[in-house]
């Protein structure tokens, strides 16, 4: 699994952060670290942590792709 963050959809909610501090990480503005970096891989153990994180983004930043 991947996903990415869309840098301008972003809006800084943290939800992810809230759901795997592990994994999602943000910037020193609040917003996700991981925005505008592409597709990145999704460790296998956060997968269940990384599709809640798609579906509680109250922007649809976040996009998995199998
Ligand atoms: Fe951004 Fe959505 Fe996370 S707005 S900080 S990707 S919950």
């Amino acid at each position: 699994m991947k996903l990415k963050v869309d840098e301008v959809l972003c809006s800084g909610h943290a939800r992810c952060w809230t759901i795997s501090r592990k994994f999602f990480t943000l910037d020193g503005d609040g917003y996700s670290a991981m925005r505008g970096q592409g597709l990145l891989d999704v460790p296998s153990e956060l997968e269940e942590a990384a599709r809640k994180a798609e579906a509680k983004c109250p922007e649809k930043a976040i996009q998995i792709v199998e």
